[in-house]
């Protein structure tokens, strides 16, 4: 299939951007400092940290780091449950919020069967999903501008 460039010049800290490739959202999103240090509190409650499970089906060999990135700052990952396949939605902020667990530290929330997702998108412990968001195959061709795909 054709790759998709994104343009994430106009991104800024804290923020997601969405863009299409292969019919498949596919989010990136800007993390700050706090929410890198986030990872390390959700490394023991999160079922694969370091994204073992099918690495060739769902993390790319330049993922497989503790931030699942090839920058630190910049997450890749296909916005698509890995249970049935529905969308999750954006908890970017920690605290608490319905349904999501006190220390929540910022991440997803799958709304169709509650599985939750840390800004890296690693799977919790004990839901439903049974794996990591994929992380698509990208690369940077400049400092502002990805290639998906
Ligand atoms: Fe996401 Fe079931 S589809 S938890």
């Amino acid at each position: 299939g054709a790759a998709v460039e994104a343009d994430i010049s106009a991104l800024k800290p804290g923020e997601k951007m969405t863009v299409e490739w292969r019919g498949k959202p596919v989010w990136i999103i800007r993390r700050t400092k706090e929410q890198l240090e986030t990872l390390k509190k959700t490394d023991p409650q999160v079922a694969d940290p370091k994204s073992l499970r099918n690495p060739g089906e769902l993390t790319p060999a330049y993922a497989r780091n503790e931030y699942r990135s090839i920058k630190p700052e910049y997450m890749v990952a296909v916005g698509i449950c890995s249970h049935l396949g529905c969308s999750p939605i954006d908890k970017l902020q920690p605290g608490a919020q319905p349904s999501l667990p006190d220390d929540w530290q910022g991440g997803f929330l799958c709304p169709c069967h509650g599985s939750t997702f840390d800004l890296a998108g690693r799977v919790f412990k004990n839901k439903p999903a049974p794996d990591n968001l994929e992380v698509p195959p990208h690369k940077y061709l400049s400092d502002t501008t990805l290639l998906i795909g």
